[in-house]
């Protein structure tokens, strides 16, 4: 089995306003890339990563680099879209042929455990696909103008996380479909599953720490939770 991951880097992290791109953000003395990129190594699951960066952060990858040191396991850099969708298109295009399985993983995502790693490269090797969620604890509420329309049964709701891993061929697929007939989706399960049909889905122990570092605030808990410095006033 030879799987590679492709992470994609090359956001904006408007939300985060951190005045960096916030996959260059430390956290407890690394940057969350590296810290992505440092759980992707340790697990062992992975022939290599091709990381997605925006053109504007080539620079300041290559200054991580030299400060966290260089991960071995980045074979490929690709160029990111104006998109996430474009971004991982930019990623899987330079996946070698030979890679059977490709996860695609958020930087923005520095928790990830093997177990859920693993979970998802042997549901893609199975099933075709594997794709991390989580259950809802919120009760959700759908609304329109007027107020709340109805509650939604929560048991019946996942939220979709990464990794979202897929035979590669499949997913290359799916992404040249997608950009031929001009769908758009906010995650690869999506696409993938207008091609292909039902995604699987799956819960590891612990998908709750698996989060995605998206606001300030979510730094903040970090910080208070880790006991690091992120330097938010
Ligand atoms: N991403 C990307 N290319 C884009 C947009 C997003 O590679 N054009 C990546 C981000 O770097 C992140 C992941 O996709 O690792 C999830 O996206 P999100 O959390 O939305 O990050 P940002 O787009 O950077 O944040 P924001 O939407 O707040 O600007
Ligand atoms: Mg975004």
């Amino acid at each position: 089995m030879n799987a590679w991951a492709v992470v994609v880097a090359a956001g904006r992290g408007e939300r985060a306003d951190l005045g960096t791109n916030k996959v260059f953000y430390p956290i407890g003395g690394v940057s969350v890339l590296t810290c992505c990129l440092r759980a992707l190594e340790s697990s062992g699951l992975f022939a290599g990563v091709a990381l997605v960066l925006a053109p504007s952060d080539f620079e300041a990858y290559e200054r991580l680099c030299a400060r966290e040191g260089r991960c071995a396991l980045v074979k490929k850099i690709a160029q990111g879209g104006n998109t996430r969708q474009a971004s991982v298109e930019n990623g899987l295009a330079v996946v070698p042929e030979e890679a059977q399985i490709v996860a695609i993983h958020d930087a923005a995502r520095p928790f990830v455990s093997r177990e859920t790693l693993q979970m998802s490269i042997e549901l893609a090797q199975d099933t075709g696909s594997g794709v991390a969620c989580t259950s809802v604890v919120d009760t959700i509420k759908q609304v329109d103008e007027s107020g709340v329309v109805h509650t939604i049964d929560r048991a019946s709701l996942r939220a979709a996380q990464t990794p979202q891993t897929f035979q590669r061929a499949q997913i290359v697929q799916a992404y040249c479909r997608a950009r031929e007939l001009g769908w758009t989706a906010t995650d690869d399960a999506d696409i993938y599953q207008r091609y292909f049909g039902r995604v699987t889905l799956f819960t590891a122990p612990g998908s709750e720490r698996n989060i995605k570092l998206t606001t300030k605030e979510d730094f903040a808990r970090m910080q208070t939770l880790c006991g690091f410095k992120v330097g938010i006033g």
